[in-house]
């Protein structure tokens, strides 16, 4: 068998992809609450408009998503009958801290993970805690300046070591942050950053990367503290860069771009800048101030896993004049080998191997693959059935390659979880209709539908990939 006996097959989603209720209960506003779906979205998440309420003229989908707080039951029982072994969720600050602050947690929100990780429990099903994806308290970017602020990093320990404490013993593993580097790409969807007049966007994003770095050190010396037994990942948006020709100046400038997402990993699992970034910060004069405490901090609480998300690669150009197209934020070059989803990012599964091959290679530690999947238009019958070949196509030539990478190049993965395993909200597109999941959910862009659950093609397929521990896959 390739993959290891105890491999964790399953599912991801993220709080406000999928819960909605984002006013029930206690819960503060967040960051993600005000992306609206549509031609705003991108200068909202990015970080050039600013949403820093709700208004009458956008539709903002993370509202009321697909309603999991209300039916969680429902759609756990539908992962468990696929077999999931792993759930991962994310976890929303505002549930547990409203405005970020507080003395006191909320325990309304601190009942509703508990019943919700009971529920997994219930079904042998091992939760997979992200502690923070995306979320961010508005207050605190309000009144602090969000991760600029050195105060944040005791906000997000304050509300760590809450989660851990109460779930010890039921929740063995964790995300610090999802995909950290997005927030060079997406700063306020990503970290709940905006930005002041006259200040160089650049500064104030590593100015924050450094304080959550900084606080995924916490997170792992209050893991140490909690609880032993937890084990705790960063979380990167992976894929390669491919240089567009042989050309040496095109080779350097896709190096470039690796080292630019891999800082995130090499500080969190080296425990050290690396030299790269050091240099590549003081040119620019932006490097934030790294205390004498940080650096001990960083040292001494290192990861104990490497877990990252893999939709596609990304090929890079030396060529400043090169022409780009978008891909989940990040623009590429064209890549002629490759084949197109419906929202025009390149699948690659050969650079999923190549991917995992230089992760593992890298850091020579535990890998968990967090999230792959295909965003697709789905068509239903009226049963709400969805004849997805084209997904199941997608995830069985991923699993081959995941599978090789295992197989013949030796990598160590714990586990595979897709994305959106059951219809959620996108979240670069705020889209409802770029659908990931084995279970459709009857909802369209703009809140209209029954929120219906049914199963797709690829639940009976995805089921039987978990069964043989990814043996059948056809
Ligand atoms: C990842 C994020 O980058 O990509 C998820 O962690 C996101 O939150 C996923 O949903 C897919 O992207 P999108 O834009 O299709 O939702």
């Amino acid at each position: 068998m390739t993959f290891r006996k105890d491999f964790l097959w399953g599912g991801a989603t993220a709080a406000n992809q999928c819960e909605g209720a984002y006013n029930l209960d206690g819960r503060g506003l967040a960051n993600v609450d005000l992306c609206p779906v549509g031609k705003d979205r991108e200068a909202v998440i990015t970080g050039k408009m600013k949403m820093l309420d709700f208004d009458d003229d956008h539709f903002y989908p993370a509202k009321n998503s697909i309603d999991m707080y209300h039916r969680y039951k429902e759609d756990i029982a539908l992962f468990a009958e696929m077999g999931f072994k792993v759930y991962r969720f994310s976890i929303a600050w505002t549930r547990i801290f409203p405005l970020g602050d507080e003395e006191t947690p909320n325990e309304e929100g601190l009942k509703f993970y508990e019943n919700l990780i009971d529920e997994c429990l219930k079904y042998g099903i091992e939760p997979l805690i992200t502690l923070v994806h995306f979320d961010f308290p508005m207050h605190l970017a309000n009144e602090y300046g969000g991760w600029r602020n050195r105060k944040t990093i005791e906000f997000y320990a304050k509300f760590v070591r809450t989660i851990m404490e109460r779930f010890k013993g039921k929740v063995r593993y964790y995300l610090n942050f999802n995909e950290m580097n997005v927030l060079m790409a997406a700063p306020f969807m990503g970290a709940g950053l905006y930005f002041e007049e006259g200040e160089n966007p650049r500064e104030a994003q590593y100015l924050a990367a450094h304080h959550e770095l900084v606080a995924s050190a916490r997170a792992k010396q209050i893991a140490k503290e909690v609880d032993p037994n937890i084990m705790i990942g960063c979380m990167l948006a992976a894929g390669k860069y491919y240089p567009a020709t042989c050309k040496p100046e095109d080779i350097l400038a896709a190096q470039e771009e690796d080292r630019n997402n891999y800082f995130f990993v090499d500080v969190q699992s080296r425990g050290y800048y690396p030299s790269y970034m050091v240099k590549k910060l003081e040119r620019e004069g932006i490097m934030p101030e790294v205390t004498e405490e940080d650096k001990k901090l960083l040292r001494e609480n290192t990861i104990d896993f490497i877990s990252f998300s893999y939709y596609t690669t990304r090929t890079i150009s030396a060529d400043k004049n090169t022409e780009l197209e978008e891909a989940n934020l990040i623009a590429t070059v064209d890549n002629p080998y490759l084949g197109k989803t419906d929202w025009g990012w390149q699948i690659d599964p050969l650079g999923f191997r190549t991917t995992i091959n230089d992760i593992y290679d890298r850091y020579q530690k535990p890998l968990f693959v967090v999230e792959n999947g295909l965003g697709a238009y789905d068509k239903p019958d009226e049963n709400g059935y969805v004849e997805d070949d084209y997904r199941i196509n997608y995830l069985r030539d991923h699993i081959k390659a995941m599978r090789d990478a295992v197989e013949l190049d030796g990598a160590d993965i714990l586990g595979y979880t897709t994305w959106g395993p059951i219809d959620l909200v996108s979240a670069g597109t705020g889209e409802m209709t770029k659908r990931y999941g084995f279970i459709y959910v009857d909802r369209d862009d703009y809140g209209n539908g029954t929120l219906k659950r049914s199963k797709k093609k690829s639940f009976d397929w995805y089921k039987k990939v978990i069964a043989s521990n990814g043996e059948d896959l056809d």
